[in-house]
């Protein structure tokens, strides 16, 4: 994005949608999140957005005009060229009569123009009361839209306008700009109207109510990997163990603690899924005894003996039981050392191939530097017998590179949204 006539770099163009919940009032912050960071951002309030925020302060955190209309500045034909220019649409909060009107192609004021009009990549930030989310209309719309290619994030649980909480809470903004900052950052839409299901975390046995076994992982490149599907254009299900980062906004999320729950969530997202990544770290055994109080020392000097059973592995049971037409697409994970029996790339093929899936992401952790850190290096092996060393690089990068392989091996294309 260069202009040629000032030589310098344009600044993104965002056009942020308001639609007439009592949510507006984060859309606010969500803006001045955009103008911060360098972006160039015009408001298109509905009328009944400005029940609740009035137009002078969209126009003074936006500077810019700001209007509902399609009959104003007619010369300047906005209705057209807003969504045309805009490289992202982002609508916070999206009320039900919004999705309504987009889901159905209306075009009654400025903002639904806008939408008809948009070329670039679309955010639609429900939120409403827990009712009306969950309405058959509502989720209908909410389809036809994901199956158009429109990012519809997942609302919030939590406080509702009144004393009633549930989901439809419009998440914070910076989750949201970070959802938008990674749409403007992708390259491409090929995953649209895709199901795909990310595992991330460790998960933890327990051996009585206090403790457990765990391991190091974070989370953190399973988040990444969903985040960069999402900006891609997939409906993205989480599966999440104990992760020590924040939760990202428009996945759904499901938490879990131990590997019985994390099969069973995978497995139940697994069956109307496309792909599924199993970046978590499940804990490979478990205590054959759980005790149901806690563990005491003992008098008599004697420390405690922990039988250990083997978990189900659930990637390879996802492999197993395939239908016909082999989906879901399968991604792995493997932290792997060299050893005397032989290096990390003899363990990794092995591994792949005893797990029979599609690809697998292989990091070599020898040194143990890839838990918590913020970037990655890895080498994608497939079972075609492709090998991709992707370099050192943010966490993120190494999510794009493996949707680009799994694009790759899926014969998508780019999918305007
Ligand atoms: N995995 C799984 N279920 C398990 C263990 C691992 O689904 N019980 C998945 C992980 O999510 C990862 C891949 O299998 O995608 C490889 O994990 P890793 O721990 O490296 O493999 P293991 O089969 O446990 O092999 P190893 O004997 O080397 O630990």
């Amino acid at each position: 994005m260069t202009d040629p006539a000032a030589g310098v770099p344009d600044r993104p163009r965002v056009v942020l949608g308001v639609a007439g919940g009592i949510a507006a009032y984060k859309a606010a912050s969500l803006l001045r999140l955009f103008t911060e960071s360098g972006h160039d951002v015009r408001v298109v309030p509905t009328r009944s957005a400005l029940q609740f925020v009035g137009a002078p302060t969209w126009e003074a955190l936006s500077g810019q005009p700001v209007s509902t209309e399609v009959f104003a500045d007619v010369h300047e034909v906005p209705h057209v060229r807003l969504g045309q220019q805009a490289d992202l649409v982002v609508v916070a909060p999206a009320t039900a009569d919004l999705l309504a009107k987009a889901a159905h192609g209306l075009a009654d004021d400025l903002l639904t123009n806008t939408l008809l009009t948009a070329r670039c990549p679309v955010v639609l930030a429900p939120a409403m009361h827990t009712e009306m989310w969950e309405h058959a209309a509502t989720q209908a719309n909410v389809e036809t839209l994901r199956s158009r290619g429109v990012v519809v994030i997942e609302p919030a649980a939590g406080r509702l306008t009144g004393s009633d909480t549930g989901k439809g809470r419009l998440p914070e903004p910076d989750e949201l700009f970070a959802a938008c900052r990674a749409l403007l950052d992708a390259p491409t839409q090929d995953l649209a109207g895709l199901h795909v299901v990310v595992s991330a975390g460790g998960t933890r046995e327990f051996l009585d109510p206090v403790r457990y076994l765990g391991n190091r992982s974070s989370g953190r490149q399973g988040i990444a990997i969903a985040q960069a599907a999402l900006a891609r254009g997939a409906t993205v299900r989480l599966v999440a163990a104990n992760v020590s980062v924040p939760l990202p906004a428009g996945v759904d999320v499901v938490e879990v603690v131990t590997t019985a729950e994390l099969q069973a969530a995978v497995v139940d997202a697994a069956r109307s899924a496309d792909v599924v990544v199993m970046a978590a770290a499940p804990a490979d055994f478990r205590p054959a005894d759980v005790s149901g109080h806690k563990i005491k020392k003992r008098d008599d000097g004697r420390t405690p003996v922990i039988e250990l059973v083997e978990n189900p592995d659930i990637l390879a049971g996802l492999v197993r039981d395939r239908t016909g037409d082999a989906t879901p697409f399968v991604v792995g994970f493997a932290a792997e050392t060299g050893d005397a029996d032989g290096s990390v790339a003899d363990h990794a093929r092995a591994k792949l191939e005893r797990k029979g899936c599609e690809l697998l992401v292989v990091n070599d952790v020898s040194d143990g530097k890839v838990f918590g850190q913020d970037d990655n290096e890895a080498v994608i092996l497939g079972s075609d017998g492709a090998e991709v060393a992707v370099p050192r690089g943010p966490k993120s990068a190494l999510a794009h590179a493996v949707w680009d392989e799994v694009v790759r091996r899926s014969g998508r294309r780019n999918v305007t949204p």
